[in-house]
C-alpha cells in the first residue's frame, strides 16, 4: 500500500482529534504564527507528550527553546520532571521563561540562555530524553557530529535522543546546501550508531527518534 499523503486538510483533521489545548499553548500557538517563531506544531507536540510519557522520562534536555511551546509539551509527558533548555536569543529565553512560569511550570524549566554548542560541553548531569530542535542552524557536520556525541554521553540506557526537521521538507533524498547535508549526515549518524537504535517519524517536517540501546 503507498503511504498516505498528509495533505495540509488531512493534517487538520489529525490536529482536530488531539484534545483543546490549554490557554498558554493556543496563546503561543497564535503569536508564533503571527511573529513567524518556529515552533513545533500541536501533533508534533503531542507526539513529543507521548514518547516522554512512554519513557518515563523525567530529565529533559532541550536544544533551541524558542518561546517555551515544546518544552510545556516534553514536561507535560514528564509528570513532575525537570527541563533544561538551551536559546542563544535573550528575548526568547525571556519570553520562554513567562511562558514556563504561566503555564505552571516556572520551578520545572530551567532556561540557559547561551549558545548549546558551547553550553553542552560544560552541561553536567544525566539526562532521560533529550530534544533537538537547532539541527538546522548546525554550521558544518564536525558541529553536528560533536553535538551529537555529547548529547548521547549525558544519555542514560533506554534514553531517547529526538531531533526535529530530520526530512527538511524533503531535501535530505538530494541535499543542496549545507544546512540540507548536516541533516542528512545526522540522520545517517543515528542510523548507522552504534548506540542507538532509531526511526524517523513523518510528522510535519520529520521527528528523528532514536532509543539508547541497554
Ligand atoms: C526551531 S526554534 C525552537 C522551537 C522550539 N523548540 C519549539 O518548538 O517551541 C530554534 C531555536 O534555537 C535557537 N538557536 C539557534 N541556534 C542556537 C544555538 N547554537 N544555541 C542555542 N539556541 C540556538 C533559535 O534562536 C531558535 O529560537
Amino acid at each position: 500500500m503507498k503511504p498516505v499523503e498528509v495533505t495540509e486538510e488531512l493534517e487538520a483533521y489529525m490536529v482536530g482529534l488531539l484534545p483543546k489545548r490549554d490557554k498558554v499553548l493556543a496563546r503561543m500557538e497564535d503569536e508564533a504564527h503571527r511573529e513567524g517563531i518556529p515552533i513545533v506544531d500541536a501533533h508534533e507536540g503531542a507526539l513529543l507528550r507521548m514518547l516522554v510519557h512512554l519513557a518515563g522520562a523525567k530529565r529533559i534536555l532541550e536544544l533551541g527553546t524558542a518561546t517555551g511551546y515544546s518544552g510545556i509539551w516534553l514536561l507535560h509527558g514528564s509528570e513532575g520532571g525537570m527541563l533544561t533548555t538551551f536559546e542563544v536569543d535573550g528575548k526568547r529565553a525571556a519570553r520562554a521563561r513567562a511562558n514556563f512560569a504561566e503555564a505552571g511550570l516556572g520551578k520545572q524549566a530551567l532556561v540557559l540562555e547561551q549558545d548549546a554548542v558551547g553550553g553542552l560541553e560544560k552541561l553536567q548531569g544525566r539526562f532521560d530524553a533529550c530534544f533537538i530542535d537547532l539541527l538546522n542552524s548546525f554550521p558544518s557536520e564536525d558541529v553536528t557530529r560533536s553535538v551529537v556525541e555529547l548529547c548521547i554521553e549525558r544519555l542514560d540506557a533506554g534514553a531517547l535522543l529526538m531531533a526535529d526537521n530530520a526530512l527538511r521538507q524533503g531535501e535530505v533524498v538530494k541535499p543542496k546546501n549545507q544546512q540540507a547535508r548536516n541533516v542528512a549526515f545526522y540522520n545517517e549518524l543515528i542510523a548507522k550508531h552504534p548506540r542507538l537504535e532509531s526511526v524517523v517519524i513523518p510528522v510535519r517536517d520529520g521527528l528523528s527518534v532514536a532509543r539508547i540501546k541497554d
